[in-house]
């Protein structure tokens, strides 16, 4: 079907993107110390040390594994994403860094970002991360109240958390953080007091994240079982207008759903994803999508730790999905993902992956009820309003 649709589409029509969203690098490390309650992100807990040189091995085979299918690519960005990656040693993000390094070219100003938890905080881990090559890092405080940290079920004080980020920020040239709102019981008047504290002390990032009931978590069973006052409607929206209105007023507006950023700081990673660039994943359970543009195929790796290993000592990669994209999944991609950000998408670079355009009845339609615009340039971009139903909107443009 994806060929089928590509011969349908006349030779020079093909419309790029009108720049290219650029190339990233996902390494996915999958250890926590602790299973926090509400994470469904593939994250697990080992009560044995880990074997990190057997897994930088591994990392180093599947990162000469898809460099293979991404010649002549050059990195523009490299995230370390968990799991808590601030628990692996510095000489392991050094030799992954390397490997990447040896594989493909990396960009002069590529950003390289790493995942740190608060409870394995310590400043000269960080600087042995600096030392390897990491320029960017991005904490996970989740919230600056104890008693909500308590009840987030994580290990780290609003105290401690407080003093990772000042630490991060004196040793690397970016930092962000993310905090979590909308959780039980939480009123709009103290996440206005908490946001602003948070404010206060970012630096030119932040991500603020809508607790997510994700299924087969504790959460989920003690929602179910009634025992999670989650935010009513009204609250939601109101936490998230309170959201909106203190990041602009503190100069962090929103670039894209949960991130925020001054002019110029937004995560190149991220927008790499959101502006449907190319990427490959690699560690276990990582996702990638690769290929040249109208020809992407979606790539995903084994999600056991163990078993990754394994996969990868016998066969040089860790893949379980290696899979074409029709059009329709690629242009469905490309709006899900550009949607989210402010900057929205170009209705001919969509067009150009649909091979058809979206439907001009359901454009005016959502426009005529203030949920999206669309500029002279052709861009569509959802708006204030239609940014809390996002979903609803993207299911209807692709229908
Ligand atoms: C995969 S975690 C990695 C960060 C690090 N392990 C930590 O917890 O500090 C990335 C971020 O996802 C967010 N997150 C995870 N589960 C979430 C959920 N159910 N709802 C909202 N945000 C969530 C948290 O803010 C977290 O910092
Ligand atoms: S939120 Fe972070 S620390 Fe907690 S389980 Fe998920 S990945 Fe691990």
């Amino acid at each position: 079907m994806h060929m089928q649709d590509k011969e349908k589409r006349p030779m020079g029509q093909v419309q790029r993107p009108s720049h290219d969203p650029g190339f990233a690098v996902y390494v996915h490390w999958p250890f926590c110390l602790a299973k926090c309650p509400y994470c469904d992100f593939n994250s697990h807990v080992r009560a044995e040390p880990i074997d990190e040189p057997r897994f930088v091995n591994a990392f180093r085979a599947e990162l000469l594994h898809r460099a293979r299918q991404t010649q002549g690519r050059t990195v523009n960005s490299v995230f370390f994403g968990g799991g808590t990656p601030s628990l692996m040693r510095p000489q392991t993000v050094q030799a992954i860094v390397d490997a990447i390094a040896e594989n493909w070219t990396v960009a002069g100003d590529a950003e390289i970002t790493l995942e740190a938890n608060p409870t394995s905080v310590e400043a000269g881990r960080f600087r042995g991360y600096r030392a390897a090559g990491v320029n960017r890092l991005s904490i996970g405080v989740q919230s600056l109240q104890d008693e909500a940290l308590k009840g987030l079920g994580r290990r780290h004080s609003a105290a401690e958390a407080i003093e990772a980020v000042k630490i991060g920020a004196g040793i690397f040239p970016r930092t962000s953080f993310d905090l979590i709102y909308a959780r039980p019981g939480q009123s709009a008047r103290a996440w206005r007091e908490e946001l602003d504290q948070a404010l206060a002390m970012a630096g030119e990032h932040i991500s603020l994240y809508q607790l997510t009931i994700e299924p087969d978590t504790i959460y989920e069973r003690l929602f179910r079982a009634g025992k999670l006052a989650m935010p009513d409607e009204e609250t939601g929206r109101a936490l998230w207008d309170v959201t909106q209105e203190i990041s602009e007023k503190r100069g962090l507006p929103s670039y894209e759903v949960s991130n925020h950023a001054r002019a110029g700081a937004e995560s190149r990673h991220n927008l790499v994803y959101w502006r449907y660039g190319e990427y490959v994943g690699v560690g276990p359970g990582a996702h990638g999508r690769v290929g040249p543009w109208l020809e992407r195929r979606a790539q995903a790796t084994e999600r056991h730790p163990e078993m990754w290993l394994t996969q990868v000592e016998t066969d040089g990669h860790g893949l379980i999905e290696n899979s074409a994209l029709t059009s329709e999944e690629q242009s469905d991609e490309f709006l899900l993902m550009g949607l989210r950000l402010r900057e929205g998408v170009d209705l001919e670079t969509y067009e150009s992956l649909s091979g058809r355009p979206l439907r001009r009845r359901q454009i005016d339609e959502l426009t005529s009820y203030g949920f999206i615009t669309e500029d002279e340039g052709g861009r569509l971009r959802v708006t204030p309003e239609g940014a809390p139903l996002l979903d609803t909107i993207v299911a209807d443009l692709a229908a």
